[in-house]
């Protein structure tokens, strides 16, 4: 075949090229005056293929027959990952791999030997014995606290790694905040405390990747809840370390599995024991939690503490003994129970709503193990969810949950089996549907496969990451400050009166 350029109209086709040659590069320079730091012009300018995408689309409306084989060939060589590039430091192992090594010494604060916990990159072993509950291998052992290896894991797979820092719109920052913190947080020395969030955080700042948005494009994750690193004075008896309060680290963005009321913490959820390999994994499984018999109205899982009365936890538990309708499972009298994945799974799936009150702190893994199971979850705060894991749940509340704000414990006199009682048949379908739908949304898939049509976890928090990368980004292009709105607290958060709309 000829090649069509050469051809008898090939000089309205020239004509066609040349402009679109024009306004190709006219577009490349204006996309990257928006996307990128004034520092790495030349790099980008023919790096820049999204305007292609733009034009193919324009053309192929007006015109389609003037596409030529040479110029869609072009177009197929698009880059996909533009825009999404994500480059990751090699910290020193003592900020990450030594905690792998060293797994004794995280054990400190968790009542249980977490070295079993380490393997399959950071999921676990598998649960040989699924009681015909669980889906044969994919099910896994997995420890809350090591979200940050599992991540980590996954960035390593993740599509749109560079190693060249000029081109990454993101910077992720495998350090292990959470293991490493649970190293000292008992310590009643705070410079004790506070000493490897200071050596990290100099030993970003003198790295090139650091000065080109001064850490703001950089990000982290913690597999525990935000206020582990937010002790706001140097008394020894404040709980936790500082890190999210030194200078350097207000510019950077953590991940953790609860945020803390300040706007550079995201919520992303909590490593649930479900780690499929494959959509067929992930379809199964929601198709067996669409056709569950759920004999219980609703269940509550937890342990109960001393000062029953006077915690929502307690009344929740109260409340179930107390109603024929609610299954209570008791996780302090016989731990194996809530730590047996296929007992609470089977209970969970058998129930149709799921009570999530605030414990020691505002979330719960329970959260994400009731949506595994299709159960609807019962918030009495907006900080259980509503407020933390903007980037995974709807922003309608009321399509997945049941809420049930509870401002004053003293004075609340509801009644969870009356309010559940009230709820149409058909509302209760339309929740389940919405619920069962969040599934693939919650999960990270193992870390040693990709899932082909679902974002999960990961790929929406990576997401979340890079948007908000870009939008101060934006901010800087346009002159403007990225320092506002980046970091400070947001009171607002948390208060009941801020999610009314969904009462
Ligand atoms: C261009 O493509 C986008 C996304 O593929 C689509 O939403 C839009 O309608 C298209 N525009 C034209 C003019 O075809
Ligand atoms: C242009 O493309 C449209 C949609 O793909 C098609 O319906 C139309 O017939 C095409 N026109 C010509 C002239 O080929
Ligand atoms: C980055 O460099 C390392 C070491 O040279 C190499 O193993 C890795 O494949 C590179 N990654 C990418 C995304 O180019
Ligand atoms: C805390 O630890 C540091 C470093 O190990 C040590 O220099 C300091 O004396 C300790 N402070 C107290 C009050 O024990
Ligand atoms: C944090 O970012 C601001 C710019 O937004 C910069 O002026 C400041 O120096 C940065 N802080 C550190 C410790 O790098
Ligand atoms: C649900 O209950 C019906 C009737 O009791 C039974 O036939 C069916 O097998 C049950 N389904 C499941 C998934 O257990
Ligand atoms: C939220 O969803 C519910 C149920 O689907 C719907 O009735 C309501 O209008 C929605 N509210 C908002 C603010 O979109």
């Amino acid at each position: 075949m000829e090649k069509p350029i050469t051809g008898k109209c090939s000089q309205q086709l020239w004509l066609v090229i040349f402009v679109l040659f024009v306004l190709c590069l006219v577009l490349s320079c204006f996309d990257y005056s928006t996307m990128m730091g004034a520092k790495n012009e030349v790099t980008f300018l023919f790096n820049q293929p999204n305007p292609l995408v733009i034009l193919e689309n324009e053309t192929n409306s007006a015109t389609n027959q003037s596409i030529t084989d040479p110029f869609v060939e072009t177009q197929s060589n698009i880059d996909p990952c533009q825009g999404r590039y994500i480059y990751v430091h090699d910290l020193p192992s003592r900020f990450n791999y030594y905690f792998l090594e060293n797994c004794q010494s995280v054990t400190r604060g968790t009542s249980f030997n977490m070295c079993p916990y380490m393997v399959n990159s950071g999921i676990g072993p598998e649960i040989e014995n699924t009681q015909g509950v669980l889906s044969e291998k994919s099910w896994f052992s997995t420890n809350q606290f090591l979200l940050e290896v599992i991540f980590h894991n996954k960035m390593k797979k993740y599509q749109c790694l560079t190693n060249d820092s000029s081109q990454a719109s993101a910077i992720f920052v495998p350090f292990y905040a959470g293991l490493d913190a649970s190293q000292f947080l008992w310590s009643p020395n705070i410079s004790v405390r506070d000493s490897s969030a200071q050596d990290l955080l100099r030993w970003l700042v003198e790295k090139p990747e650091w000065k080109k948005m001064s850490g703001r494009d950089h990000f982290f994750v913690a597999g525990r809840i935000s206020w582990d690193f937010r002790r706001q004075t140097d008394e020894s008896s404040d709980w936790g370390s500082k890190l999210r309060f030194l200078p350097e680290s207000k510019n950077m963005t953590m991940l953790s599995v609860e945020a803390s009321s300040w706007k550079n913490d995201f919520a992303i959820p909590y490593p649930t024991n479900f780690h499929p390999s494959k959509d067929s994994e992930v379809f199964e499984w929601q198709n067996l939690m669409k056709t569950q018999n759920r004999s219980y109205l609703f269940t509550f899982a937890g342990a109960p503490r001393p000062d029953l009365t006077n915690s929502l936890r307690g009344v929740a538990i109260e409340q179930c003994r107390s109603s024929r309708a609610c299954k209570f499972i008791d996780c302090s009298s016989d731990g194996s129970k809530c730590d047996n994945p296929a007992h609470l799974m089977r209970v969970f799936q058998s129930s149709v709503y799921c009570l999530q009150p605030p414990g020691d702190s505002y979330t719960r893994r329970s959260i994400f193990d009731s949506i595994l199971a299709g159960c609807i979850p019962v918030f009495f705060h907006p900080g259980t969810a509503y407020a933390q894991y903007l980037w995974h749940f709807p922003s309608n509340a009321t399509e997945y949950s049941v809420y049930i704000p509870v401002r004053d414990m003293k004075v609340w006199k509801g009644n969870v089996e009356k309010i559940l009682l009230g709820i149409s048949k058909e509302k209760e379908m339309a929740m389940r549907e919405e619920v069962i739908g969040l599934i693939p949304r919650i999960i990270y898939a193992d870390p040693r496969s990709r899932l082909e049509t679902f974002e999960d976890a990961f790929d929406l928090a990576v997401k979340g990451v890079l948007e908000r990368v870009e939008g101060v980004r934006r901010v800087i292009n346009e002159g403007g400050d990225p320092g506002v709105g980046f970091a400070e607290a947001d009171d607002y958060k948390y208060t009941f009166t801020e999610w009314e709309r969904f009462e």
